[in-house]
């Protein structure tokens, strides 16, 4: 496995429209109606018919028939695959996410340009100002980040990412239930974590820096107020910079970045850590009660008696 290439968002027919017009505000390149590509990592995102908003699929890019062969160990799980020539498919048993892994190419992307910050007594940038304050366009996605999912058995979400998969644990939060899973050298790709049933948390987009993630999101919520979640701020666990937005459906999205990368797995050490405010921000503003329990599961909840 070498990426997460892509990600399936349900959104209801009757915010479809809208939506479309926000995941085109976003930064991203709408290649065919629904469908949309980031600047680095080709088509990511698809739009999809359904009818309550989440998660409706992922697909991870892998090497070559080798890697589609070591998927049989879901087998042991009691998941049958599907194999089709370049792909498998496989559907997550307990959110019902379904996940496809394809052969495909890895994605190179092109190297940031060096950040030209200064510290007290580190002076980079002599007699000029920032390169900040010169850019005239809006930030564009780099690539697709991570997708985060509650699950209401998160354990057998971890082990089908993992044990069937192939997915490492970064860091997990055992008090939420929570996995923070990689299948690329980024801190996390997929995160699980505990809720009543399984619902699309966000999906993060990778941004240049911590200035292209305030100035895209500042834009974002300049046009539509309301669209504004929470950030700016920097997260503990993976050390992102992030800025929650919510799409026209109600499914959050994080611009992020500066996410932690881990390329020696003997070198990364995975915590193990008690709950604690920390976990969601080292800093950043108040975290909204919506972030936690959005609205709309919130009013699952309520028609549900939980
Ligand atoms: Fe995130």
């Amino acid at each position: 496995m070498h990426r997460l290439s892509q990600v399936e968002i349900g959104i209801p027919d009757a915010a479809r429209e809208a939506a479309r017009g926000f995941y085109r505000d976003l930064g991203l390149a709408e290649t065919t109606p629904g469908r949309f590509a980031t600047t680095d990592g080709g088509e990511q995102l698809a739009l999809v018919s359904v009818p309550r908003r989440g998660l409706a699929g992922l697909t991870v890019g892998v090497d070559d028939a080798d890697d589609l062969g070591r998927a049989a160990r879901l087998a042991k799980l009691g998941v049958a695959p599907t194999r089709d020539g370049s792909t498998l498919r496989a559907s997550e048993p307990a959110t019902g996410t379904c996940v496809t892994l394809a052969i495909e190419p890895r994605c190179a992307q092109k190297a940031s340009a060096p950040l030209a910050t200064d510290g007290p007594g580190r002076i980079v940038r002599r007699n000029d100002r920032s390169p900040a304050v010169y850019v005239t366009e809006t930030p564009r996605p780099r690539k697709l980040s991570h997708v985060v999912t509650t699950s209401a058995d998160p354990g057998a979400t971890r082990r089908f990412f993992t044990e069937g998969l192939g997915f490492r644990v970064s860091d997990e939060i055992p008090d939420f239930g929570a996995s923070f899973m990689r299948c690329s050298t980024d801190h996390h790709n997929v995160l699980v974590q505990h809720g009543p049933f399984s619902i699309l948390h966000h999906v993060a987009w990778e941004m240049e820096n911590a200035d292209a993630v305030g100035r895209a999101a500042s834009e974002m919520v300049a046009r539509d107020p309301s669209r504004h979640v929470w950030g700016l701020g920097r997260h503990a666990i993976g050390s992102n910079y992030f800025w929650y937005l919510r799409d026209p459906a109600g499914n959050f999205v994080e611009y992020t970045s500066d996410l932690d990368v881990i390329d020696e797995v003997e070198a990364w050490r995975v915590a193990t850590s008690a709950v604690a405010p920390a976990a969601l921000a080292v800093w950043g503003p108040p975290v909204p009660q919506q972030f936690v329990l959005p609205d709309d599961v919130a009013a699952i909840m309520a028609e549900q008696g939980s």
